[in-house]
C-alpha cells in the first residue's frame, strides 16, 4: 500500500525507504500531482529488534549416570600393579622428577597395555621436558589404543588437546588449531576451545600480517582512483579495500574509501573509515572533511560541525571545512520545517523540476519504493546517482 507509513521492510542497503505521498495516491494518473511527487527516505533501526526471536534456552540435558568406577580391590592383579606403578609416576611428576615418573608409567603400561591413560602420562613427561615430538608420539600411541580399547571420549580429547598444546608451544598455530578441533569434536571443554579461539586469533593476525605489501597497495590504490575517476564507485571501493589490506597503516587509504562509501549512500561504513583514517593520522584533514560530510548526510549537524571545527583547528584555510560548517548551520536552522514547506523550496529549484518531470527518473522513484534495494542498483549509474543526490541535497530523498 502506498499508505502514509513510515516503516517499511530493512534491506540489505540497511536503508528503509518510506514514502511520504500525502493523500496524492489516490491521483497518480494525474501528471500534476506526479511532478509533485515527494520522496522522503527513513531509517528505521529502531523497528529492527522487535523482529527477532529470543532463542529458547536450550533444554537442560539429561545427567550422564556413569557407573560406579570398580573398587580396586575387584580389579584383576595386572591392573592394580598399573595404577600402583601410576601413583608412583604422579608422585614424582608433582616433584617435577621427570626421569623417576618416566620410568613408573612405562612400567604401568607393561601391566596394563590395553590403557591409554599410561601413554598419555608419559606424554605429558615429555612436554614438560620440551620434546614435544617425543610427547605427540605417545599421544598418538594413546589414542589408538584408546580407541582400540573403547576408551572414554574425555580420555581421547585430553590426548589430542595435549597434541594441540604441544604445537602452540612451538607457536605452529596451524596444527594448534587443527588437533584442537579434533578433541573439540571428542569432548567440547571451555578450556580447549579457548585455547583454539586463541589458536586462531594469532593465525589470523599472521595471515594478515603477511599479505602486506606497499607495493601492491599502490597498485591497488592507483586502479581506485582511475576507477573513481571515472565515477564507478563499487569498482573504487574494491580496489582500496584491497589497498588496505595490503597496507593497512595508510590514511589516505581509508580516507579514498571513505569517499567512496559516501558516494555510494553507505554512511556508516564511510563514518567507521574516516575514523580510522583520523586514527592513524590526526593530522590529515581529509579525514576531518569527509567524516563531516557523511554525519551531514545523516543529517547529523552539530556532531558533523564539530567535525568541521576540528578540521579547521588543522587549517583555518580549509575551504571544505569552511564550507562545510556554513551548510550545517543553514540546514540546522532549517531542519524543523514542515515536509510540505521542503518540497515547495525544493520545487522551486529548476534542477529539481527537471529531475522529477523526467519520467524514466520517475520510473526509478517508483522502483525504488516497490524495491528499496534497487537504489544501491541505480547508484552505480553516475548519472543517475548524482540525481538521487541532488534529491537528497535538497531533502526530498531523507535519510536518517
Ligand atoms: C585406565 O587407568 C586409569 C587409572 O590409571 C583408570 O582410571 C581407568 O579406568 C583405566 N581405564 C581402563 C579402560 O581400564
Ligand atoms: C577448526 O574449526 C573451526 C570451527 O569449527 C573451523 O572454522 C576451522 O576451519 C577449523 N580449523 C581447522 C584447521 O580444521
Amino acid at each position: 500500500s502506498l499508505a502514509n507509513s513510515n516503516k517499511c521492510d530493512l534491506t540489505a542497503l540497511h536503508l528503509l525507504i518510506c514514502f511520504f505521498w500525502g493523500g496524492i495516491c489516490r491521483k497518480l494518473q494525474d501528471p500534476r500531482v506526479m511532478t509533485t511527487l515527494s520522496v522522503l527516505l527513513g531509517l528505521d533501526l529502531a523497528g529492527m529488534d522487535e523482529e527477532e526471536e529470543p532463542t529458547p534456552p536450550p533444554p537442560p540435558k539429561p545427567k550422564e549416570t556413569a557407573p560406579p568406577p570398580p573398587k580396586e580391590e575387584d580389579l584383576p592383579e595386572n591392573k592394580r600393579m598399573a595404577l600402583k606403578e601410576k601413583e608412583l609416576g604422579n608422585a614424582a611428576y608433582k616433584k617435577k622428577d621427570f626421569a623417576t615418573a618416566l620410568k613408573h608409567y612405562e612400567e604401568a603400561l607393561k601391566h596394563d597395555p590395553t590403557n591409554m591413560t599410561y601413554l598419555s602420562n608419559q606424554a605429558a613427561v615429555h612436554f614438560e621436558k620440551g620434546e614435544f615430538d617425543k610427547c605427540r608420539e605417545l599421544c598418538e600411541k594413546a589414542i589408538e589404543v584408546g580407541r582400540e580399547n573403547r576408551e572414554d571420549y574425555r580420555q581421547i580429547a585430553k590426548a589430542y588437546a595435549r597434541i594441540g598444546n604441544s604445537y602452540y608451544k612451538q607457536e605452529k598455530y596451524k596444527e594448534a588449531v587443527q588437533f584442537f578441533n579434533k578433541s573439540l569434536t571428542e569432548h567440547r571443554t571451555p578450556e580447549v576451545l579457548k585455547k583454539c579461539q586463541q589458536a586462531e586469533k594469532i593465525l589470523k593476525e599472521q595471515e594478515k600480517h603477511a599479505y602486506i605489501n606497499p607495493d601492491l597497495a599502490l597498485e591497488e590504490k592507483n586502479k581506485g582512483n582511475d576507477a573513481f575517476q571515472k565515477g564507478d564507485y563499487p569498482l573504487a571501493m574494491k580496489h582500496y579495500s584491497e589497498a588496505i589490506k595490503r597496507n593497512p597503516y595508510d590514511a589516505k587509504l581509508f580516507s579514498n574509501r571513505a569517499a567512496c562509501y559516501t558516494k555510494l549512500l553507505e554512511f556508516q561504513l564511510a563514518l567507521k573509515d574516516c575514523e580510522e583514517c583520523i586514527k592513524l593520522d590526526p593530522n590529515f584533514i581529509k579525514g576531518y572533511t569527509r567524516k563531516g560530510a557523511a554525519l551531514e548526510a545523516m543529517k547529523d549537524f552539530s556532531k558533523a560541525m564539530d567535525v568541521y571545527q576540528k578540521a579547521l583547528e588543522l587549517d583555518s584555510n580549509s575551504k571544505e571545512a569552511t564550507e562545510g560548517l556554513q551548510r550545517c548551520m543553514v540546514s540546522q536552522a532549517m531542519r524543523n520545517d514542515s515536509p510540505e514547506e521542503v518540497k515547495r523550496r525544493a520545487m522551486a529549484d529548476p534542477e529539481v523540476q527537471q529531475i522529477m518531470s523526467d519520467p524514466a527518473m520517475r520510473m526509478i522513484l517508483e522502483q525504488m519504493q516497490k524495491d528499496p534495494q534497487a537504489l544501491s542498483d541505480h547508484l552505480k549509474n553516475p548519472v543517475i546517482a548524482q540525481k538521487i543526490q541532488k534529491l537528497i541535497d535538497v531533502g526530498l530523498i531523507a535519510i536518517r
